[in-house]
């Protein structure tokens, strides 16, 4: 495994070692890797002749510090994973050698997509995660990047943020992988205790049920439903549940043609999760 930290150092591997593989699939992730990360590097391997995958905890994207602290960081394992699944370069740039001196991010008004569900909720989350990715594709100017479905609403900003800002690279969605029980598999997941593992399964089974009634209640109503049944449940604190187009991110007041989403956000064990399926 090649592992480099500054964006100069790749352009010279690029050039000298790899120079004949004309495409690179990237995968940006924060570490602490499971069959989540895995299953997006694996695609990237299968559909691209080298691939890149970069581990770097970015503090611009944190609303809190003690969640940023408390994240988990192993690189030893994150390269064992990463080779495992067909990585063979790393990128883990430091805070110097990725911001230079100042670290800032910019301000990104993409309206309802950066301003609704999670934007709302985490005031600048979304100007971290656009600041960052960009930088990131600066630096390993792959041709496909591949994001996963288990944030939907992460995957459609970068889609709008390559459109706008015509940046030559394909973005690649992958399906949300669960546990066999369930579970949208997060990093953050470590931080539960088993009892809160098991409360946490409530949050998917909802969004099975909610898909399973039947549409003469409108969005809206089904929407509330399922906040009350998270609400309801010893353990559960529901931030939000909504119902969406999944295009544009607004919400969602008939069933229509358009393709619907369900995605919620609540805390177990003073754990924040998310989730989401199509309905
Ligand atoms: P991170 O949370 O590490 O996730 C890296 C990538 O893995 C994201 O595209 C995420 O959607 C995907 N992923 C995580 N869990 C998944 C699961 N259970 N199934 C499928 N894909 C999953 O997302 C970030 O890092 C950061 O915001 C980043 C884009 C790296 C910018 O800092």
């Amino acid at each position: 495994m090649i592992v480099f930290t500054h964006p100069r150092e790749w352009k010279r591997l690029r050039s000298e070692l790899f120079s004949d593989r004309a495409s690179v699939g990237y995968v940006p992730t924060m570490g602490a890797l499971h069959e989540g990360h895995q299953s997006l590097i694996s695609r990237a391997s299968e559909e691209n002749d080298l691939v890149v995958v970069s581990i770097y905890v970015n503090p611009t994207q944190f609303n809190q510090a003690s969640d940023l602290s408390a994240y988990p960081r192993d690189l030893g394992t994150d390269l064992e994973i990463a080779a495992a699944a067909g990585c063979e370069v790393v990128f883990a740039p430091t805070n110097e050698s990725i911001y230079g001196e100042e670290m800032v991010s910019s301000d990104t008004d993409y309206g309802t997509l950066t301003s609704s569900l999670e934007g709302a909720e985490r005031p600048g989350h979304f100007n971290g995660v656009v600041t960052i990715v960009r930088k990131l594709f600066n630096a390993v100017k792959p041709t496909q990047a591949y994001f996963g479905e288990k944030d939907f609403q992460q995957l459609a900003i970068i889609r709008e943020m390559v459109r706008r800002e015509s940046i030559d690279v394909n973005i690649v969605g992958c399906e949300l992988v669960r546990d066999e029980d369930g579970l949208a598999l997060s990093s953050r997941n470590a931080r539960l205790s088993n009892e809160g593992k098991l409360t946490a399964l409530f949050l998917s089974k909802t969004m099975r049920e909610a898909d399973e009634k039947d549409r003469t209640v409108p969005p809206q109503t089904l929407a509330k439903w399922a906040f009350d049944q998270l609400e309801n449940h010893p353990g559960i604190e529901p931030e939000y549940v909504e119902i969406v187009d999944a295009t544009t991110l607004e919400k969602l007041n008939e069933w229509g043609t358009e393709e619907a989403r369900i995605l919620l956000t609540a805390w177990v064990d003073g754990v924040r999760l998310i989730d989401n399926s199509a309905i």
